[in-house]
């Protein structure tokens, strides 16, 4: 199976949900990936149901919680607003955990230099965003797709806008990054 693709994004301000790769390519390595704590597993996602391996992750991770959310303009209520809000560069005080059951999205993470790094994830692809990261969601034109959503404990879905400097989660995560 395909590894994940993460690419450094040009600076358009085109449409969102276009690639936004540099001429030529810069791609992200997982490796890359994990510098900025962002962790990634690959699973078969035809089985999500009873797979033993997403069992062993939740498991091992205290991943109790988890939901599946469909967004699709059909699908959610308030598609665009959401996609919008998605899109704003925030962080939250716990990871952010998403496995992509059908469909393709997008998820940039801010590198340890403040540049987007885009990730492209497709139907079996399960990544954690660290607590503090600053990022931000969107398809692709495809506009579709199915993840699950988990979550260590009771899910809090709140999002901090950029600046949010001043939580100490975002200050633990400066500090992680600058001594990897
Ligand atoms: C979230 C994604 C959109 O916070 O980053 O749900
Ligand atoms: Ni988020």
């Amino acid at each position: 199976m395909a590894v994940l693709e993460a690419w450094y994004m040009d600076e358009s301000t085109d449409d969102q949900r276009l690639h936004h790769k540099l001429q030529p390519d810069q791609p992200v390595s997982l490796e890359e990936l994990k510098e900025v704590g962002v962790l990634y597993w690959k699973l078969n996602a035809d089985i999500y149901e009873d797979d033993p391996a997403l069992q062993k992750i939740r498991k091992e991770r205290g991943y109790s919680y988890m939901d599946i959310i469909t967004i699709h303009p059909d699908k959610l209520p308030n598609y665009e607003d959401k996609l919008k809000m998605f899109y704003e560069e925030h962080l939250h005080l716990d990871d952010e955990i998403r496995y992509i059951l059908e469909g393709r999205a997008y998820f940039d993470v801010r590198d340890k230099n403040d540049r987007w790094i885009r990730i492209a994830m497709a139907k079996g692809d399960l990544i954690t965003l660290p607590a503090g990261i600053y990022h931000r969601f969107t398809l692709d034109e495809t506009n579709y797709t199915k993840a699950m959503r988990l979550f260590v404990g009771e899910p809090v879905w709140k999002a901090y806008n950029r600046p949010a400097d001043d939580f100490e989660i975002r200050q633990q995560y400066v500090d992680l990054l600058q001594r990897s």
